[in-house]
């Protein structure tokens, strides 16, 4: 008996030296006796897939579905005669003139409407206040407060050595100040090589603001002499 006891107990200490306790942490390879629900079939983000005719795992939304929580209200969107805004000023959600080039400054015209006509869009206090908060939200972390592309992601990734990251643009230098305002809102919207767009997640006049408060920064860090203030003067040295 004390024989097959002195069995029983090395093979429960065996068993539970080699496959572990449930939930305890190892960086080894698992052993698989149960696999739980760590494989299983299933279709993923950009998988192929030879059931459907373009071979796509991912479905893209059946024609006409109109997205939730964007405030588009369903008996306006499918009255005879719905317009939505963008189509009714393309250049505000595009950044580009009807010919297709960058526009120089903001649009004329925002995307909102009142009485039928769309109305002005002018850079105001508001828009700086607005463009500075999304980009200290969505910008800086990359580029700076000051846009000068010294963010914490590049002070740490120069620390680490990940090189991705390391290519992150300054946005004070010549070629980028020349850019046509509806190119930096181009860059905002869809992105530029490395770096990823914005355009879902900021809204076309929250896009704009950015640009505007991206030329207010601009402007900061490379001031012509006659813009600065007497005061302001007065304290340089
Ligand atoms: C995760 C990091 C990251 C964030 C956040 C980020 N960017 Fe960038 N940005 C980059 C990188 C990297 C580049 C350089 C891309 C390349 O390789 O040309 C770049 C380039 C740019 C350029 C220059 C593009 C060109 O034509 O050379 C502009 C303008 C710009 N970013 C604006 C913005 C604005 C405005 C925001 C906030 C809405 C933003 N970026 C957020 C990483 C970032």
């Amino acid at each position: 008996m004390s024989r097959y006891l002195a069995f029983l107990a090395v093979a429960v200490v065996a068993t539970i030296s080699f496959l572990g306790f449930q939930g305890m942490k190892s960086k080894d390879t698992p052993v698989y006796v149960f696999d739980d629900m760590d494989y299983q079939n299933k279709y993923k983000a950009q998988g192929e897939n030879a059931f459907f005719a373009d071979g796509r795992d991912a479905r893209p939304p059946v024609a006409g579905t109109v997205a939730r929580g964007n405030g588009l209200e369903p008996t306006k969107v499918f009255s005879a005669g719905f317009q939505r805004a963008e189509s009714q000023n393309p250049s505000f959600v595009t950044g580009k003139d009807a010919k297709g080039a960058f526009l120089a400054g903001f649009p004329e015209k925002s995307l909102g409407i009142t009485n039928g006509k769309l109305n002005d869009y002018k850079v105001s206090q508001y828009t700086l206040d607005v463009g500075r908060g999304k980009f200290q939200v969505y910008c800086a972390v990359c580029h700076g407060q000051a846009a000068d592309g010294n963010g914490i992601m590049k002070v740490r990734s120069a620390i680490e050595g990940d090189a991705a990251i390391v290519t992150i643009a300054s946005l004070q230098t010549p070629i980028i100040r020349a850019y046509p305002n509806g190119q930096i809102f181009d860059v905002i919207t869809n992105g530029k090589n490395t770096m990823m767009g914005y355009g879902d997640k900021l809204s076309p006049e929250e896009r704009w603001a950015v640009v505007a408060y991206v030329r207010a920064l601009q402007l900061s860090q490379n001031c012509p002499p006659e813009l600065v203030p007497a005061a302001v003067k007065a304290q340089i040295k």
